[in-house]
């Protein structure tokens, strides 16, 4: 397996500049960053002598096919060869879009991401995870590819529209309840960021970086069953944020889906009280202020898609106090739960066991 060199900070951009210096290198850029950022880019590409770029306008309906043959035909014009760069300066879109376009591009071009977004920083650009959308469906064809090179400088994230914040802080409360060692300051960064102070991405970014680092590390093909965790809130979260009348990011919907998973940890006493009230408050700014119960048949629809699913049962992961835990639970035992779950808007004040 290749290893990433990760860089942080205001001159994480320069030092993977630096890396890459003298090479070819063709860049995938998201077209809100080229038009926030252009002098920072510029100073980027100062340090190439050969550089050309393709931008991409509404990322998520270009993670396709046809982009990535559009990448192709750019590539081959400009003659990038199998010892040079793709580039991805972007969200998690463009990096996966880059990152399938490199994995297959003469067998594999050499990668660097630059995220620029809170889930690309935590979650897309360690891993070698890439994928574009086919059909109807998200993420179904893909490759293993780690990049050579990722840089992570936080200040990009001012830009941030609210939405994504949430959605971002969405992944990273997730990454809190996998390993709530840091939970008191990660709980006051969250707060202190909702609040405008986006220095405090300078740790929370760092911190989950770390936690997804060391279960990729264990299991890089993602077959060991460690990665699993990475799945945490997952479950509920897929089922809900493609419904059409309230439609939810996925950071959003995975915060419903960590509430509900703390809900039935509790109902099935392996989280108590003081726990589930703790990951309860960290998720509560974050948590849409919407009816649950609007949710309630995509739940019945979507669970039996869950990719952990297997005929009417499901693997279904709980947060515990420190850590978490899977088990295969009945889909009817997961609608009975969401039901009593809807019923008191995930309020842990009112959670009863059953
Ligand atoms: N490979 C993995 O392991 C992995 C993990 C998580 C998510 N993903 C994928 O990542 C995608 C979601 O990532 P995302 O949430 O970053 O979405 P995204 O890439 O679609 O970006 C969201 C929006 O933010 C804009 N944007 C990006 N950076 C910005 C900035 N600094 N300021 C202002 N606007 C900015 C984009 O133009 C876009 O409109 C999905 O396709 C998902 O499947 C992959
Ligand atoms: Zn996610």
């Amino acid at each position: 397996m290749r290893t990433s060199r990760c860089f942080f900070g205001k001159s994480s951009w320069k030092q993977c500049a630096e890396e890459l210096a003298d090479d070819r290198a063709m860049l995938v850029i998201d077209h809100r960053i080229k038009e926030l950022y252009a002098d920072k880019l510029a100073s980027f590409k100062k340090n190439f002598q050969n550089v050309d770029e393709v931008l991409v306008k509404n990322p998520e309906e270009k993670k396709s096919l046809d982009f990535v043959k559009i990448l192709a035909e750019k590539a081959l014009d400009f003659k990038l060869n199998r010892g040079d760069w793709a580039v991805a300066i972007g969200g998690g879109a463009v990096l996966d879009l880059a990152g399938f376009f490199a994995s297959i591009y003469k067998r594999g071009a050499k990668l660097c991401y630059l995220p620029t977004t809170i889930i690309a920083q935590v979650d897309s650009a360690y891993g070698g995870k890439t994928a574009v959308n086919f059909g109807e469906y998200k993420n179904q064809l893909g490759s293993f590819y780690p990049a050579d090179v990722i840089g992570i400088d936080t200040s990009v994230l001012r830009s941030l529209p609210k939405k994504e914040v949430y959605n971002g802080l969405g992944e990273v409360a997730k990454y809190v309840m996998l390993q709530p060692d840091d939970f008191v300051d990660a709980k006051g960064d969250i707060e202190s960021i909702l609040n405008g102070d986006i220095s405090k991405y300078n740790n929370l970014v760092p911190l989950c970086f770390r936690i997804k680092e060391k279960y990729v590390d264990d299991d890089f093909f993602d077959t060991k069953g460690k990665r699993v965790a990475l799945n945490l809130g997952h479950t509920i979260g897929h089922a809900i944020e493609k419904q059409c009348k309230h439609p939810l990011g996925h950071g959003q919907a995975v915060a419903i889906g960590l509430n509900f998973a703390l809900f039935v940890a509790f109902y099935k006493g392996k989280l108590g009280i003081n726990d589930a009230t703790k990951y309860y408050e960290l998720l509560k700014p974050i948590l849409p202020g919407i009816k649950y119960s609007v949710f309630t048949k995509y739940v019945q629809q979507n669970l039996c898609y869950d990719k952990k699913a297997d005929k009417d049962k499901l693997v279904f992961i709980y947060p515990l106090a420190k850590g978490w835990a899977t088990e295969k639970v009945t889909l009817n035992f997961l609608n009975m739960c969401w039901n009593k779950f809807a019923e008191v808007n995930g309020d842990v004040g009112y959670f009863k066991r059953g």
